[in-house]
């Protein structure tokens, strides 16, 4: 489990704390999405979760290692990675296999291990077939996916995507899509989440708004994303069948809010007629 207590943080340059008084508990095997307008301090909690970001005051814990404690630091890294939305800056390598290969040779490991981690991590995302690619020569969402690959290759704990699919197009962001779920189920990883994109976050189990720094609220994510008055507060439009519940209400139907899928809305007409 990671557990944040009171966490505030203020960055060496920063006018105001970017992150303030944060309590917050990451369960094993869960997704969590974290949402919130520009500037909310998404991103400074997400390197407040693998350690890059210390508290200022309060604390991090991470499997019970505080990252306030030095030596921690190295283990706490290796059990939450950290994905950003540039797979292009994230490339250190001229090859696919390479690159994925990266982290587990810093780790010391028998060249044995690392083929077989290499391996594994390129199954998982689908990725095998490219193991001998210039990673250039990729789709968005094919580096995406081996980005994540070298993450799965350090046999993480916690995965933080940092708007994992912003700089994808939509068949990119459902190839990243469906590897998230897959993580949790098959894996048993715990993810967590940075969007804007609401087709993500239907797959969170919970989701927390950040604003100015501060939670503003925490829920599931089934009764949050039917609120459509709280997305657009937090600077997201709202799923395209609220929307499309909204107007059939407007137009004199009595459809609940809380419907978020195709198949429910096709049953609840049903139901109607
Ligand atoms: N390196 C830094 N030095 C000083 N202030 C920073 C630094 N990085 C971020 N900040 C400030 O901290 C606050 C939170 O920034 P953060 O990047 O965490 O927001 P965010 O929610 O991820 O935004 P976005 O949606 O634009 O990615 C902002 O006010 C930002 O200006
Ligand atoms: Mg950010």
């Amino acid at each position: 489990m990671i557990s944040i207590r009171n966490a505030s943080y203020c960055y060496p340059q920063g006018e105001r704390p970017a992150l303030r008084n944060i309590n917050l508990d990451i369960r094993e095997n869960e997704i969590l999405g974290i949402i919130g307008r520009n500037a909310s301090g998404k991103s400074t909690l997400a390197r407040l979760l693998n350690g890059v970001v210390i508290p200022s005051t309060g604390q991090v814990e991470i499997d019970g290692l505080s990252s306030a404690i030095p030596e921690n630091r190295g283990l706490i890294k290796q059990k939450v990675a950290l994905l950003l939305a540039e797979p292009d800056n994230q490339f250190v390598s001229n090859l696919v296999e390479e690159d994925v290969a990266f982290g587990p040779e810093n780790l010391g490991l028998a060249p044995s291990e690392i083929r077989r981690r290499v391996d594994t991590a390129l199954q998982m995302v689908s990725m095998e077939d490219y193991a001998k690619y210039p990673p250039y020569l990729l789709s968005g969402g094919q580096k995406q996916r081996v980005c994540i690959a070298g993450l799965l290759a350090m046999r993480p704990k916690y995965m933080v995507l940092d708007e994992p699919t912003a700089m994808l197009d939509p068949q990119g962001k459902k190839e990243v899509r469906k590897i998230l779920g897959e993580l949790k189920e098959q894996e048993g990883l715990s993810i967590i989440i940075i969007s804007h994109d609401l087709e993500e976050l239907l797959q969170a189990d919970r989701l927390v708004w950040l604003e100015q720094g501060q939670i503003k609220l925490q829920d599931s994510s089934r009764n949050l994303l039917a609120r459509v008055d709280v997305l657009r507060n937090a600077g997201l439009g709202g799923l395209e069948i609220s929307r499309l519940i909204e107007q059939l209400n407007m137009a004199g139907y009595d459809i609940p809010s809380d419907i978020l899928s195709p198949s429910e809305l096709v049953e609840e007409l049903c139901r109607l007629r």
